[in-house]
């Protein structure tokens, strides 16, 4: 860890001296470290006026998200879902994360039953009476990044299925009161896995969360299988995302060969994510995209 002179400017960018800044916070994270543990690097702690420009980011990436669960329904393509997504992103002055990134070529993902994640819209996929389908938003906004996605049952849509989608929603809720300040991304990974595995669901271990504010995937990758009081330190000013993968059957998935993106379940059953965006404060968590 890098760190200036007690009378140097912090290097969260406060203008303040680092004595009078983060000099307690960074001891607090050493003797951490000391014993074990993954600490955060500075780059990943947002400060005040970072942590404002993602939360306008991020406002858009919520209004996509309402315009999307108004106008959802049975009938239409992926692709319609796809273009809703860009306009409204670009009217209110974003760019829509996934167009282009990684060679990804639309704005936005949509995972239908058993896909996964990554489902590329297509013209040819016509959402239909008793699917279940994530929809995943991602904003680019001057460079500073909003993340969140939720699922929407189309029409009238099986107990069994609508169950699933309930579990993926409240393992948000179990991850997040594990999410404090000195405390362990694995506590919350360990939340959710002990949850899903007794609504007798599984959840993906190959495709995690990740941290995110200045770049739409930063460190850490995010595991929600992992282990109480492992992985990495939560600190105030760190932001990640909760967007566990939920399995209705087995956790083993296959990656579509075609498009070299998408992620289907191996025994064919449906899989269900919500994801959420969080900061860590200095008495909890905040939620900055949903
Ligand atoms: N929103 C997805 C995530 O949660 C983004 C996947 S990358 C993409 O990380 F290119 F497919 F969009
Ligand atoms: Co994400």
């Amino acid at each position: 860890m890098k760190k200036p002179g007690r009378n140097d400017a912090c290097w969260c960018g406060s203008g303040k001296k680092y004595k009078k800044c983060h000099i307690d916070f960074d001891e607090r994270m050493e003797e951490i470290e000391a014993q074990g543990h993954i600490i955060p690097d500075h780059s990943l702690i947002k400060n005040k006026e970072q942590i404002e420009k993602i939360k306008e980011s991020a406002k858009i990436n919520i209004a996509v998200l309402d315009y999307v669960s108004k106008h959802i329904r049975a009938g239409i393509s992926t692709a319609e879902i796809d273009r809703w997504v860009y306009e409204q992103t670009v009217k209110m002055g974003g760019v829509p994360a996934p167009l282009n990134y990684q060679g990804f070529p639309k704005s936005v993902c949509t995972s239908i039953n058993n896909e996964i994640c990554h489902g590329i819209p297509s013209e040819d996929i016509i959402l239909k009476d008793g699917d279940i389908v994530n929809v995943d938003c991602s904003t680019n906004l001057n460079g500073y990044f909003s993340d969140s996605s939720r699922m929407f049952c189309i029409g009238e849509v099986s107990d069994d299925r609508k169950k699933l989608v309930e579990a993926a929603k409240q393992a948000l809720e179990v991850g997040l009161k594990q999410v404090r300040p000195w405390g362990f991304l694995g506590d919350m990974g360990q939340a959710i896995n002990d949850f899903i595995k007794s609504k007798g669901y599984s959840v993906v271990r190959e495709v995690g969360g990740h941290g995110i504010g200045l770049e739409f995937h930063e460190d850490p990758w995010v595991s929600y299988v992992s282990t109480k009081g492992t992985e990495m330190l939560m600190v105030p000013g760190f932001m990640f995302t909760i967007e566990p993968m939920i399995n209705m059957g087995k956790p083993d998935l296959y990656t579509d060969e075609e498009n070299g993106w998408t992620l289907y379940t191996k025994d064919g059953l449906p899989s269900a994510q919500w994801e959420i965006q969080v900061l860590v404060t200095e008495d909890g968590y905040e939620i900055i995209s949903y």
